[in-house]
């Protein structure tokens, strides 16, 4: 039924595998077009009680959003595609009537890592690397990123993660709060689908009620995340953004030589 995802459902858990193992499992359009259709289906049918979010391969979970896609997008452009995915995808998964794990099983990167993020309970084989590179790009996180992990780490560390744009193990996100547990690669979809089984086995309507509240003082709607998309969107219209994006799809290292002065 769908391109780039695999749909497995078993006594309730509903596990939805992201299947574009040679671009590292990248979010393109029709991905994240497939993510929003299969994650409203699992909303509205009640024999799926919760939902695990993986990626295929022993690779990646998501390796971002796929950069070939919007290298050439105007300003304009950009903040669409941004708002586009908090819509459909990130704050969708957020305020999911039911309980979406996320089991990271390699790399989470930009959007991979948002994806993530959004998700209710993040569970990471140790072999994960976590990160919001996009500044490496000339540009910014644009799905929810500057926000969830200021929401779970803290201000400084999100400053860190996105200033820095490095990667960080599985073990130093646990540390940091951004992810709940980290497990052997061998044991990551085991302890996921124990956890949604005990979790499937709670007052469906009880859940949905838990996750509303808990999201009430998070509330994806509140200016920091209008601000990100129009933040993101300026970004396309500068020459870092050209230079990030090029160097990446050329398989070279940016020249951000330039500052700038405000
Ligand atoms: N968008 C589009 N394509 C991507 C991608 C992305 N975010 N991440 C990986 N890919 C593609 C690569 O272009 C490559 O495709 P190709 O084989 O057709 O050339 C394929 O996936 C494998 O990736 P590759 O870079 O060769 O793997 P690697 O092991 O050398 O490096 C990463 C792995 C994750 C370090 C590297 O792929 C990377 O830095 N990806 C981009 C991460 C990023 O900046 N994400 C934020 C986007 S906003």
């Amino acid at each position: 039924m769908f391109q780039n995802l695999l749909q497995d459902l078993q006594n309730g858990v509903l596990t939805i595998t992201i299947n574009r193992p040679d671009k590292l499992n990248a979010l393109n359009k029709q991905t994240i077009d497939e993510l929003h259709l299969s994650l409203k289906s699992a909303a509205a049918d009640p024999q799926v009680r919760v939902i695990i979010l993986t990626g295929a391969g022993d690779k990646a979970f998501v390796a971002g959003a796929d950069i070939s896609e919007f290298a050439s997008f105007t300003p304009a452009q950009g903040k669409v595609l941004s708002e586009e995915g908090h819509h459909k995808l990130f704050n969708f998964i957020e305020n999911m009537p039911k309980p979406v794990i996320a089991a990271i099983n390699g790399f989470a990167l930009g959007g991979g890592f948002e994806l993530a993020l959004a998700c209710h309970i993040r569970l990471a084989s140790e072999k994960a690397r976590l990160g919001l590179p996009e500044v490496g790009l000339g540009v910014i996180p644009g799905y929810g990123g500057t926000q969830r992990v200021a929401a779970l780490a803290g201000k400084g560390k999100a400053f860190e993660l996105i200033l820095t744009a490095e990667m960080i193990l599985a073990q130093d996100a646990y540390s940091w709060g951004l992810i709940n547990h980290v497990v052997p690669a061998e044991a990551l979809m085991t302890t996921a689908q124990i956890m949604a089984s005990k979790i499937s086995a709670r007052s469906a309507s009880a859940l949905s009620s838990a996750i509303k509240s808990v999201n009430a003082s998070f509330p994806s709607s509140s200016q920091g995340y209008s601000k990100e998309v129009e933040e993101f969107g300026n970004c396309f219209g500068t020459p870092d953004f050209f230079e990030g994006t090029q160097a990446f799809l050329e398989k070279r290292k940016p020249d951000f030589s330039k500052g700038i002065s405000a």
